[in-house]
């Protein structure tokens, strides 16, 4: 019985090369492809929350999860060619937990590009992040792939600015999972500006893979899975074959195909979040995933944990778990029902539930 489906950590795969053994339990599949495409892989890891208690003391168990996810990493066959941090390195965006994080990411043995996460940002509206780490939003072209990053959980200038005594108090509001004084995310109009004119020189034959910190689709608003202007995103992202956008923030397994769209989220190295049974989303075919889902089970070491295998080439949600029992369960795009399907876990694992 597969008990908690999080994974922590995300694969995402492109590769055009011979089926590749491992040292680590992953499947890499021969995709052929001709012409400039390479093969190779990255790493994602995301939401490892280090939490400062006071003096040198962290959350122990916050931090334990992101040095597993490192070591895990830095041991991986092939060798990703770089890795994503998916956002929320901080719990409460103290200058403390992003160096201590930022500290225990130092030991990956690859270049790393990091995404904004809200826990990153609103004590301070990440001007420490950015002291660190640059750019909160940017894009690059890696062996055939235009990769492009954003900064989605702004949100408007009235509850950035006018609401609050202080920083402390707008990222405590903001860090709430379901607290009603936050306020829905958004990329906002300066970056789909930028947006749009860095994707005008991008060839619409070319992958194109965004990171986000919120998903950019609309999932589940009381809780800030959630982002107020992704269709605007979504229709600047349309002419291209194939795009995959990848996040973090949800804690959560969760994918889904909008038009030529493919979405994935990454697990947290921290905690999981449950499912709200409130999920009812009949036209956005998320998985039938509605389970009533605790928190990790404290008395087995590898629950909340696992891999995930995205392929990017194929440009439908097409992704593979690595579960913590070894079965695998695999998700796969329906091309007469036009939505991605997960029926051999749905039918094995899923309790009765509302059906949309
Ligand atoms: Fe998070
Ligand atoms: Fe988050």
């Amino acid at each position: 019985m597969v008990k908690t489906l999080v994974d922590r950590r995300g694969f995402l795969k492109a590769t055009t090369g011979a089926f590749i053994g491992t040292t680590l339990p992953l499947t890499n599949v021969r995709l052929a492809f001709a012409g400039e495409r390479e093969d190779f892989t990255f790493a994602y890891i995301s939401d490892s929350h280090i939490q400062h208690i006071k003096g040198n003391k962290f959350v122990r168990n916050w931090d334990r999860g992101l040095i597993r996810a490192v070591a895990e990493c830095n041991m991986l066959e092939p060798k990703p060619d770089f890795v994503f941090y998916g956002g929320d390195i901080a719990q409460l965006a103290k200058p403390e937990e992003i160096d201590h994080g930022l500290e225990l990411l130092s030991a990956l043995r690859y270049d790393t590009h990091y995404v904004m996460g809200e826990h990153d940002y609103y004590l301070d509206l990440g001007e420490y992040w950015s002291k660190l780490l640059g750019d909160q939003w940017y894009s690059f072209d890696h062996k055939g792939v235009h990769f492009v990053v954003l900064n989605s959980i702004l949100t408007d200038h009235d509850w950035t600015y006018n609401r609050w005594k202080d920083g402390e108090e707008r990222m405590s509001v903001m860090a709430g999972l379901d607290d009603p004084r936050g306020s829905p995310f958004m990329v906002g109009e300066e970056q789909r500006k930028w947006l749009a004119k860095d994707l005008k020189k991008v060839d619409k034959k070319k992958p194109v893979v965004v990171l986000s910190h919120s998903p950019l689709q609309k999932i589940f608003k009381n809780w800030n899975f959630w982002t107020d202007d992704a269709e605007e995103v979504q229709a600047l992202l349309h002419k291209f074959d194939k795009v995959s956008v990848l996040y973090g923030h949800v804690h959560q397994i969760q994918y889904n195909q909008i038009g030529n769209i493919s979405f994935y989220s990454a697990m947290a190295t921290a905690w999981p979040w449950p499912y709200p049974e409130t999920y009812a989303q009949a036209p956005s075919h998320l998985p039938e995933l509605t389970v009533p889902m605790n928190r990790a089970d404290p008395f087995f070491e590898r629950d909340a944990t696992g891999w995930q295998f995205i392929d990017v080439w194929s440009g439908r949600s097409n992704v593979t778990y690595r579960l913590p029992e070894n079965s695998e369960r695999t998700v796969a795009y329906n091309k007469e029902k036009g939505h991605p399907e997960d029926t051999e876990y749905a039918a094995r694992n899923i309790p009765p539930q509302n059906h949309y």
